[in-house]
């Protein structure tokens, strides 16, 4: 049984169009004699909001926000998650994980605006999301209630839940089967549920939404220059794109030579080890270019310690911990490392696969002179004799005592 919350007067749900959501709006008015608001946010991709925002009224909500967040989503979140090389588990773009805490703010703020004594939301007891947006919730508004009808309802299954619909006239988009459960932004697409759920069984085709199979991929491959200002990509080729769309058309040309299929058994924070695909092409683009172009700006020391960081930051990201101090603090950090990273970087993206073939930077710290096995070499070579023995110090002592103790 959930917790006993009394006297609920109106809540702010954030709705998804989907029939959790939907469901929950006919639910929440009837188990708590109570108005409810719906809140949507474009994150770009997959909704019909107008359809959406008609059925949410028709089922009983009061009002409909749906707000455009993709800018946002973008410019705050996403490249953020991009500046710090942010990737859970090797695999995973973190697009799910980084919507949560802004849908959570604005949907606080709505709440606010709209003197509610609640939010809700549509998420499961076992997954991440829960968590990401409660505690995102809290952390912008400590004392809002927040219900989670799907950990307390008695709608058990997906079937139960369609009976209700019927039952109670709620208009739904399909009441066909489902075969996954999948979320999705301008960051990328979470897939799971269904046969995905033997980890051994090889992901159906139909399960991909915005790649196609390398296997089918165009056979020339494109070539793009993808340019960065301090960490942020502003241009591919010689146009400039304001950032919602440069991503779009990073997915739509690198979704078409097969780019950024991901295939992953995570660990998710509430102890389940899950199998999810994602498809993130733009994402996949990106953090390539980006790790590239700091390989060739940053000194060794702070490329190699950033390395760390981005292990923890993603971890932060995942488990809901955005609106933390520590990411606060590792945002200082990452700041200052990208005030370098101001360049261009060339990528070929062929058959699911995208390779750097170059970069240069205003601010490369690359110096042939050093490097080159030609002629014109200025680095000092008797300096390297001194170097290695100073190096190899510890080490020579300690196999000169080994030695003697091994004659005895
Ligand atoms: N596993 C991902 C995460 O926790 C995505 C979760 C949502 N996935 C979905 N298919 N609905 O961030």
């Amino acid at each position: 049984m959930g917790k006993k919350i009394t006297k609920i007067k109106k809540v702010v749900l954030a709705y998804s169009g989907g029939l959790d959501t939907s469901v929950m709006i006919h639910w929440l008015k009837k188990k708590y004699k109570c108005r409810v608001i719906a809140f949507t946010g474009n994150l770009g991709y997959g909704k019909d909001f107008e359809d959406a925002k008609k059925r949410a009224l028709k089922i009983g909500a009061e009002k409909v926000y749906v707000e455009d967040l993709q800018k946002e989503f973008v410019n705050d979140y996403v490249f953020s998650a991009l500046k710090a090389d942010a990737i859970y588990e090797g695999k995973y773009v973190l697009a799910t994980a980084l919507s949560r805490p802004l849908i959570a703010k604005k949907l606080v703020r709505v709440a606010e605006k709209e003197k509610a004594d609640a939010v809700a939301h549509g998420c499961t007891g076992k997954g991440n999301d829960q968590v990401r947006f409660e505690v995102s919730i809290m952390a912008s508004n400590p004392g809002l209630k927040v219900l989670a009808p799907v950990r307390d309802w008695e709608l058990k299954t997906r079937m139960e839940e369609i009976e209700y619909a019927r039952k109670n006239r709620i208009p739904i988009t399909s009441s066909k089967k489902q075969l996954y459960s999948i979320d999705s932004n301008l960051w990328g697409v979470s897939i799971e549920c269904g046969v995905l759920e033997d980890p051994w069984a090889q992901p159906p085709e139909d399960a991909y939404r915005i790649t196609i199979s390398p296997e089918k991929a165009p056979s020339t491959p494109d070539v793009l220059e993808v340019s960065f200002k301090k960490g942020i990509p502003v241009r591919i080729n010689s146009k400039t794109h304001n950032p919602v769309e440069l991503i779009m058309k990073l997915n739509k040309i690198g979704g078409k030579h097969g780019i950024g299929r991901a295939d992953l058994v995570e660990n998710r924070l509430v102890g389940i080890k899950s199998r999810e695909i994602y498809e993130s092409p733009a994402a996949v683009i990106l953090h390539a270019c980006h790790r590239e172009l700091q390989n060739l700006t940053l000194d060794r020391e702070t490329l190699h310690y950033k390395e760390l960081i981005a292990l923890k930051y993603a971890e932060l990201i995942y488990n809901g911990l955005w609106d933390s101090p520590l990411k606060e603090a590792f945002d200082g950090f990452i700041e200052k490392t990208q005030e370098w990273v101001t360049g261009t970087v060339r990528i070929k993206l062929y058959k699911g696969s995208c390779i750097v073939t170059g970069r240069k930077s205003p601010y490369s710290l690359y110096d042939k002179k050093l490097a080159t096995y030609e002629k014109g070499d200025s680095f000092s070579h008797r300096s390297a004799e001194g170097f290695i023995e100073l190096w190899g110090l510890p080490l020579k002592v300690r196999a000169a005592v080994a030695g003697k103790k091994q004659k005895k």
